[in-house]
């Protein structure tokens, strides 16, 4: 329940952001040039490391890559989304969806800022709309996985 109120406060400003245009860049500027700085940054990553399977548009390949649009997993929980980049993903339906295509873990590939600017990258591109991710987010996920 608390993640869910601490998940709501935490959206609320990206999207006033986005919801209000550029009056409420304006009222938010550290919070709106954090953003765009992370997301150029992500843009670069995922042009590198992921477009090859999930494309350009975010579209996916049909029956083998998911695509990165207003999916469950891109729209939901960090802590999910953060562990199949590190981990990679396999045999797992999206969406009433199945794939036959893995996805490669790329914990060893990435570094936990560049995860952190992809991943904001996919959740506020392709029509998507979520919270930033930040690299401590992506630190703690890591030091789990090892234990
Ligand atoms: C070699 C191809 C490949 C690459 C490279 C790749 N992915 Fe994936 N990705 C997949 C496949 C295939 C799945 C689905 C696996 C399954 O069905 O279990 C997937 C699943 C996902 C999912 C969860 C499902 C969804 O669509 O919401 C996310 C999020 C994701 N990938 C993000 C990324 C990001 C970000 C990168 C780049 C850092 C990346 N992927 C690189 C193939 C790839």
């Amino acid at each position: 329940m608390n993640k869910i109120i601490v998940l709501a406060f935490l959206l609320m400003p990206v999207t006033l952001v986005f919801t209000n245009g550029k009056d409420s860049v304006k009222e938010n500027p550290i919070q709106s040039s954090s953003l765009q700085k992370s997301k150029a940054a992500g843009e670069k990553v995922y042009k590198k490391f992921c477009i090859s399977c999930h494309q350009a548009d975010g579209g996916g390949v049909p029956h083998l890559t998911p695509p990165l649009i207003n999916t469950s997993y891109v729209l939901g929980d960090k802590e999910t989304m953060i562990k199949i980049l590190l981990n990679g993903l396999k045999n797992v339906d999206i969406d009433e969806e199945s794939y036959s295509n893995p996805m490669p873990p790329l914990g060893s590939v990435l570094k936990d800022q560049q995860i952190a600017d992809v991943l904001t990258y996919v959740r506020n591109t392709f029509g998507n709309k979520a919270a930033v991710v930040t690299v401590a987010e992506v630190k703690e996920v890591r030091s789990k996985i090892k234990k």
